[in-house]
């Protein structure tokens, strides 16, 4: 069993139950309803997905608070960080985008490979058409590739952007340079 930041995760031989237990710190009725929320939003997302052809596991929804998720047989990036993975990651990412969906935590945790990369861990994600919101996505993608793998950032981020730019038009990337500008001087 994998104890994420808010979810259990347990592997299975095929597949994987991804359960959001109860939070004793919250509010009862506060913490159903996000335990709730998180849940069928992290469904609702990759359904969607899936049929925007955005690489994410095939998902069934149990109950309230649990999903089976097709297992993937691989690493994330932020155990085994490929840069020449990037550029997928960056075709898949723009094509959520392109479907009205932003992730929400869009670190290397959050990218799986096997044969190809998957976008995992919707629970945070939202429908938006904000250019704002998107560039968001980006930023923090940009900042996880500084910190964690900054000897593979120029190559990576590179591929990213190929990858990306193509899926997306350039508002989204001229926006990202303004959430960096203000990242700077805040
Ligand atoms: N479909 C999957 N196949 C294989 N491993 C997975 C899958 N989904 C999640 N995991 C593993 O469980 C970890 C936590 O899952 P994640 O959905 O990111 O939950 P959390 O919200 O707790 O971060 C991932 O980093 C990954 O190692
Ligand atoms: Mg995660």
């Amino acid at each position: 069993m994998i104890q994420g930041a808010e979810a259990e995760i347990e592997i299975l031989e095929d597949k994987v139950v991804k359960e959001r237990p109860r939070k004793k710190y919250r509010h009862p009725e506060l913490d159903q309803r996000i335990r709730k929320q998180r849940t069928q939003t992290e469904y609702n997302s990759m359904k969607k997905a899936l049929r925007h052809d955005v690489s994410v596991p095939k998902i069934e929804q149990v109950s309230d608070y649990v999903l089976e998720i097709e297992k993937i047989d691989g690493k994330s990036l932020a155990e085994n960080f490929k840069a020449e993975k990037m550029g997928e990651v960056g075709k898949h990412l723009g094509r959520l985008h392109s479907a009205e969906i932003v992730h929400g935590d869009m670190t290397t945790k959050n990218i799986m490979h096997s044969d190809k990369i998957y976008l995992i861990d919707f629970g945070l994600s939202g429908q938006s058409t904000r250019t704002e919101d998107r560039a968001v996505d980006l930023h923090l993608l940009k900042q996880v590739l500084k910190s964690s793998h900054s000897d593979k950032f120029e190559e990576a981020w590179e591929n990213f952007m190929e990858g990306y730019r193509p899926e997306f038009r350039e508002d989204v990337i001229q926006r990202l340079a303004e959430v960096e500008q203000r990242g700077r001087y805040k």
